[in-house]
């Protein structure tokens, strides 16, 4: 099956290499061109535009930054919408709210071609291996013709029904992560203040109820203040400021993912927002008067 792919940033490069080897014909493109050019080495083909990509492919996935770089990529000249039919469908895996998911989706259906948003749990190292979490919804029939480009992306993929559902979902899994990164940091912070080792704490964490592939992953080289970019801080201060919305528009308190929020914010005011996100302990680093 031909699958196009539009955005090769950390996780689109990963996944689309991916599909690659196995087996999968896939065309690529991205915004700054030249980064299709390592792919193209490995056999991709590349479209010049999303349009073009879309016109030669019968699955188009998207990933990229945010909601405007998402709509950008449908709504723009040269863009999705001007070659999606009936026939065609495409699947959003960009980590975006649910109404710019149900706009792209009114809009794609519209011109008769099938949607699905299928944002993802997992870093670049999971996308590399194929073990990411896939949340998909929307049209159930282009979920399951895609499955398996879906399985090899991913170790495990959810279907949660209509348009909006997986969107939501993404943005609570990612609250959590979020809040748990900043508590994490404040007692790495706090364990060196107060003179305590802080692989000490790494490996009390790690044998205890509390150990998770994600602090394990993260604090050896937080306690170094090495933060190499898995997951850009940026996106994780967009996803907090998302769900900080969905939570508005539901009615419900979410303080503490209010505060961590903060913390985000002033990193990326710090300058580190291309850093990990795990990069926030800077902001909870003791403060010498
Ligand atoms: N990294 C992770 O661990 C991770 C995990 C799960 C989910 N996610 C989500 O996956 C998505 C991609 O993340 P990433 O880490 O791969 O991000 P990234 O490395 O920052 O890549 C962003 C991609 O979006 C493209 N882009 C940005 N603005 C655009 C625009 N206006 N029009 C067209 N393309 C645009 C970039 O193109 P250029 O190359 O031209 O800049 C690049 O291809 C995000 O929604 C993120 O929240 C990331």
């Amino acid at each position: 099956m031909e699958i196009g792919f539009l955005g090769l940033g950390i996780m689109g490069k990963a996944m689309s290499m991916n599909l690659i080897k196995k087996g999968f014909k896939v065309t690529v493109w991205n915004r700054t061109l030249s980064r299709c050019d390592e792919l193209v080495e490995m056999g991709a083909s590349v479209g010049e535009t999303p349009a073009a990509v879309v016109k030669k492919c019968k699955i188009t996935i998207a990933m990229v930054s945010d909601p405007a770089a998402a709509l950008s990529v449908v709504f723009d000249k040269d863009g999705v919408l001007e070659e999606i039919s009936s026939g065609k469908g495409y699947m959003e895996m960009s980590t975006i709210d649910p109404e710019t998911s149900c706009k792209i989706s009114e809009a794609i259906t519209s011109k008769g071609g099938s949607f699905v948003e299928a944002p993802v749990s997992g870093g670049y190292k999971h996308a590399e291996t194929g073990q990411l979490v896939i949340i998909a919804a929307g049209d159930k029939a282009l979920f399951d013709e895609a499955i398996l480009a879906l399985n090899v992306m991913g170790k495990k993929s959810f279907y949660l029904g209509q348009v909006g559902n997986a969107a939501r979902m993404k943005l609570v899994v990612n609250l959590i992560m979020g809040t748990m990164m900043t508590t994490f940091s404040e007692g790495i912070g706090l364990a060196e203040r107060s003179g305590l080792n802080p692989s000490d704490l790494l490996d009390i964490l790690d044998v205890g109820a509390m150990a998770t592939p994600l602090l394990k992953a993260k604090g050896p080289n937080m306690i170094k203040s090495n933060f190499p970019t898995a997951f850009p801080l940026k996106h994780q201060q967009k996803d907090m400021r998302l769900a900080l919305a969905l939570g508005d528009e539901n009615a419900v308190s979410t303080p503490v993912a209010a505060a961590a929020n903060e913390a985000y914010k002033k990193a990326r005011s710090m300058g580190l927002g291309n850093l990990d996100f795990s990069a926030v302990l800077e902001v909870v680093k003791p403060y010498k008067d």
